[in-house]
């Protein structure tokens, strides 16, 4: 199978490296793709946001199955541009990634299929602002409505700083404050069929403790040996399934990969937002663990064929995920700076732990930080001490000057054991 991967973010780096090592798969391409996945994979340039491009290289290569990894082409409906050439893609059309695209949308979905999460109200004008930041009280929480790559939410006890977040956005949805714990929950789907995938947690604060302001993500862990059992089947029964029928119901129907962000409050399980593709940093620890060959369960997803893949078959390892992110990230992150360590990451901690690329590129011999999150060490060990144990050493080995990294990443759970 020839496969085509849409990105170039650590997100697309782990879809890569699980597509490279499915003996299904015969030829690998990622563009525009990153220095690291340089390595498993070959790159094209190429504009992810122009769908007529894409299709133009899909059908170049003569790929059997492109995979779009970020939400943005998802949005401007690349999977739709290159469906309509005739190849099986791995991701929703530009509609269903509405639920992405706008938290609206998504909210209007999740009252539609009866799916528990935070009540809200959507917000164009001052008054109407004000009257929902009144309603809800402190903590406020403030979503701009569209795509802002996770930086567009502010959670804040302090009213004048939530009303002026608001009074930014076009369109703001102010809702409820969600206690408890966060779950990221994956689910592969056709559009009928739904195959959870494990569950895994990300670190949206940029500092230790949950401190400092929401970033893409600083790192994750899977599995999460504090959670219920039968959270799995219980997210499948009251958010995954109704959500997917309720997207076919409306004629959108979504295939690709539905992300569930919820919090696990005290009074069940609450729906945070969703997105529409594979969640970054989390994608990495997950696929860590995946066993089953990858490549064709996407492809059962592309051909609406899901209800004939085997089950999933998980590694009993866990996996952890350390970002590096640059200088002044996630406010003004500085480029260009030379990353070193690599090579020794890869000759004394591989096969337990490697590294990841986010925002790099080569630079004559040398490989240099191109944008915010640089990169995500990841490891998997017996269980969440020694995969982070591993990562953390593979992290201690990388040179990024003015780089920052979290030190607590798993840190609670792997205590938990
Ligand atoms: P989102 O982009 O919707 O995932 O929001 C980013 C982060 O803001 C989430 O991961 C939460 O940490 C926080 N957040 C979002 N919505 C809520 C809520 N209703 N209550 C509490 N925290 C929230
Ligand atoms: N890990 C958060 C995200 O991918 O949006």
């Amino acid at each position: 199978m020839k496969v085509l991967v849409i990105g170039g973010g650590a997100r697309e780096h782990a879809l890569c490296r699980s597509l490279s090592l499915d003996p299904d798969v015969n030829a690998l391409y990622c563009a525009p793709g990153n220095a690291g996945i340089a390595e498993v994979a070959e790159l094209r340039p190429v504009d992810p946001l122009d769908g007529a491009a894409v299709a133009r290289l899909a059908t170049e290569l003569r790929a059997d199955l492109v995979v779009v990894g970020p939400e943005a082409p998802l949005v401007a409906g690349v999977a739709d541009s290159v469906r309509a050439v005739g190849i099986p893609v791995f991701g929703p059309s530009g509609e269903a990634a509405q639920l992405e695209g706008s938290k609206a949308f998504a909210k209007d979905v999740m009252a539609g299929a009866g799916v528990p999460t935070a009540r809200s109200y959507v917000c164009t004008t001052p008054d109407e602002v004000d009257e929902a930041l009144d309603a809800f009280g402190a903590p406020y929480v403030v979503k701009d409505d569209g795509l802002a790559a996770g930086k567009g939410v502010v959670v804040t006890e302090d009213r004048a700083t939530a009303r002026a977040h608001a009074l930014s956005c076009d369109r703001v949805v102010i809702e409820e404050f969600l206690d408890g714990p966060e779950v990221s929950l994956f689910a592969i789907t056709d559009g009928v069929t739904v195959l959870p995938l494990q569950p895994a947690q990300d670190f949206k604060r940029a500092l230790d403790g949950d401190a400092g302001p929401n970033t893409g993500g600083m790192g994750a862990y899977s599995p999460l040996p504090w959670a219920d059992p039968k959270l799995v089947d219980e997210v499948m029964a009251s958010v995954l399934q109704p959500t997917v029928d309720e997207l076919r119901r409306r004629g959108t129907p979504f295939s690709g990969l539905l992300y569930a962000g919820l919090a696990i409050t005290s009074r069940g399980v609450r729906v945070i937002e969703f997105n529409a593709r594979f969640g970054d940093p989390e994608t990495q620890v997950v696929l860590a663990r995946l066993r089953t060959p990858l490549a064709s369960v996407l492809l059962n997803s592309a051909n609406g064929t899901l209800d004939a893949q085997a089950p999933l078959v998980w590694r009993e390892d866990a996996a952890v995920t350390v970002v590096i992110a640059s200088h002044n990230y996630p406010e003004t992150p500085r480029t260009g700076d030379p990353i070193t360590g690599l090579a020794d990451v890869a000759e004394q901690d591989a096969p337990y732990a490697y590294v990841l690329h986010a925002g790099t590129r080569s630079e004559g011999d040398a490989v240099v930080s191109a944008g915010g999150r640089v990169l995500s060490v990841t490891a998997t060990g017996s269980d969440l001490a020694q995969a982070r144990d591993r990562a953390y050493k593979a992290v201690a080995r990388i040179g990024l000057d003015g780089s920052q990294y979290r030190t607590d990443i798993a840190a609670k759970a792997a205590e938990h054991r």
